[in-house]
C-alpha cells in the first residue's frame, strides 16, 4: 500500500480529521495522519481520550474492497499489530484486552478506535490508534493512575513515534492486503491474539448493547469472539465492552 505519512503537532481528533478528508475525497485515501496532541481525542462509546503531547496518535484509512465478510475483526488485527511493533521495538509484555485495548502490566496502555465511512458505494475503515508512549508516569492524572499506564511508567524507553506508526501500519497492512485476513480464515490471527490475550482466565461482565453476559474467559475464538463460560453453557460475544474484570483463576 502507497501511503502518505502526515503529521501536525495539533489534532481536534485524528480519527474526525481523516473521515473529513476520506467524505471531501473523490479517490480513495490511503493517508496516515499522526499528531503530536489531540484536543478532542475520541475512544469507543463516546467518551473522551486522554490524548496530552508526548503520546503516539494517528489514524490510518484502509479502503475496503467490498468482498470483505468480517470487517469487524480489524481492531482486534490493529491490537495485534500494535503488540507485535512494541515487542520488536520496546520489549515487555504487551496484552490485548478484547476487542480494542493494548495493557501493559494490568493498566491501559493503548486504545483502538475503528470507525467506517461511506463515500458513494465505497466503504473506507478508519483505524484510530492511540499510545501513552512518551507520557510521564507525573503526567498522569490522579484519577486515571489506576487503570492507565505509559512507556515510562512502566520504566521504558519510548521508540521514535514515527517509526512506532510505520511500523504498525506496515504489520496491519500485511494483514488486511496481503493476508486478506478481513475475509481469508481469521484462525491464524485468533492464535496470535490468544497468545497475548489479557482476559482469557478472568471472570468478567460484558455489555453488549441488548444483554449483560457474566463468566470465565475461555479464549478469542477463530473468528474472533469472546468465548464466556457461564453458569448457562458457553458463550460467544460477537461486540461488546467488558465492564468488570475479576482476578485470573
Ligand atoms: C478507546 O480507548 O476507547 C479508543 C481510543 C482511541 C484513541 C485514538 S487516538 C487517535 C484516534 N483519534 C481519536 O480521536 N481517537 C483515536
Amino acid at each position: 500500500m502507497n501511503r502518505e505519512f502526515i503529521y501536525i503537532p495539533v489534532s481536534v481528533s485524528t480519527n474526525t480529521e481523516l473521515k473529513n478528508k476520506i467524505r471531501g475525497s473523490a479517490a480513495p485515501v490511503t493517508a496516515v495522519l499522526r499528531a503530536g496532541e489531540q484536543s478532542g481525542g475520541r475512544g469507543r462509546q463516546n467518551k473522551t481520550y486522554f490524548s496530552p503531547r508526548g503520546g503516539v496518535y494517528f489514524s490510518a484509512a484502509f479502503p475496503l474492497a467490498g468482498d470483505e465478510t468480517h470487517v469487524s475483526v480489524l481492531t482486534l488485527l490493529a491490537g495485534l499489530a500494535v503488540c507485535r511493533a512494541l515487542e520488536s521495538m520496546c520489549p515487555a509484555g504487551y496484552k490485548i484486552k478484547w476487542p480494542n485495548d493494548i495493557y501493559l502490566h494490568g493498566k491501559k496502555l493503548s486504545g483502538i478506535l475503528t470507525e467506517l465511512v461511506s463515500v458513494g458505494p465505497r466503504l473506507t475503515a478508519v483505524v484510530g490508534i492511540g499510545i501513552n508512549a512518551g507520557i510521564g508516569k507525573e503526567e498522569i492524572p490522579k484519577e486515571l493512575s489506576g487503570v492507565m499506564t505509559s512507556l515510562p511508567a512502566e520504566g521504558l524507553k519510548s521508540p521514535d513515534p514515527a517509526a512506532l506508526t510505520r511500523n504498525i501500519v506496515h504489520l496491519l497492512d500485511h494483514y488486511v492486503y496481503d493476508c486478506r485476513a478481513l475475509s481469508a480464515d481469521f484462525s491464524p490471527f485468533a492464535e496470535l491474539i490468544n497468545e497475548r490475550s489479557y482476559l482469557t482466565g478472568r471472570t468478567v461482565t460484558v455489555e453488549t448493547g441488548s444483554e449483560t453476559v457474566s463468566g470465565r474467559v475461555l479464549s478469542v475464538s477463530p473468528e474472533g469472539k469472546l468465548v464466556l463460560e457461564t453458569d448457562a453453557g458457553r458463550a460467544e460475544i460477537f461486540s461488546g465492552s467488558v465492564m468488570e474484570i475479576g482476578n485470573r483463576r
